[in-house]
């Protein structure tokens, strides 16, 4: 049987990776196998392009080309062979990561989005995606506590990723089935709880 695809979207500072690593306990625990890989990145050329993307300056149509030509990569060498044995694939971001952010976040056209994800995924989506929503003061005020340094997007600003958070929740409103939507700023236990209710019911 194919496995399921599940991706993880939020804002930066939404806590995601703290929820994904109780996510793969479950899992696992359930005797599946579980894949987990990142975008971008999840393969040797999706990493590169990562340190790209991440540390250098660049027009927002080259960085939207280059996270696809991470995630063209990404679900060729990854993913999809993945699913097709069985396993469980957890993606910390994946498409709906560029509509918020290069579409809801810096403007770049949602048509062109859209274009780009025929082209290289045809009709590939995840079978859930869960939302990690939360107001940027409150990532922000999270990021500044972890001390980590900024990576550029993390030093966008709140106006900025209000504009994300607006997207991401635009896309969940258009994908009700597939998008379930979780209070990041919930206690961690209840947030879990959530996740774990709606996994278990697949299994
Ligand atoms: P990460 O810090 O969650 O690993 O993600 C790296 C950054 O890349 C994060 O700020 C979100 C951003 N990003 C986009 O802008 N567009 C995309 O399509 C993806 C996958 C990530």
């Amino acid at each position: 049987m194919r496995g399921r695809f599940i991706t993880i979207e939020g804002i930066d500072g939404a806590g995601k990776s703290t929820q994904t690593e109780s996510l793969i306990a479950l899992l696992k625990a359930r005797g599946v196998e579980v894949v987990r890989t990142r975008e971008p990145g999840g393969t040797p050329v999706g990493e590169k392009i990562r340190e790209l993307l991440l540390n250098e300056e660049m027009d927002v149509e080259t960085e939207t080309l280059l996270f696809f030509a991470s995630r063209a990569e990404h679900v060729e060498k990854v993913i999809r062979p993945a699913l097709e044995r069985g396993a469980w694939v957890l993606s910390d971001r994946f498409t709906d990561a560029t509509y918020a952010y290069q579409a809801g976040g810096k403007g770049m056209s949602g048509r062109r989005v859209e274009a780009l994800e025929k082209w290289t995924l045809g009709d590939f989506a995840p079978d859930l995606t869960i939302l990690f929503d939360i107001a940027p003061e409150t990532a922000h005020e999270r990021l500044a506590a972890r001390g980590v340094d900024e990576d550029r997007f993390e030093r966008l600003g709140v106006d900025f990723f209000t504009r994300v958070r607006d997207a991401y929740l635009e896309r969940a409103a258009a994908n009700p089935a597939r998008f379930l939507i979780v209070d990041a700023s919930a206690a961690p236990e209840k947030v879990a709880g959530e996740i774990a209710a709606k996994v278990t019911s697949w299994l």
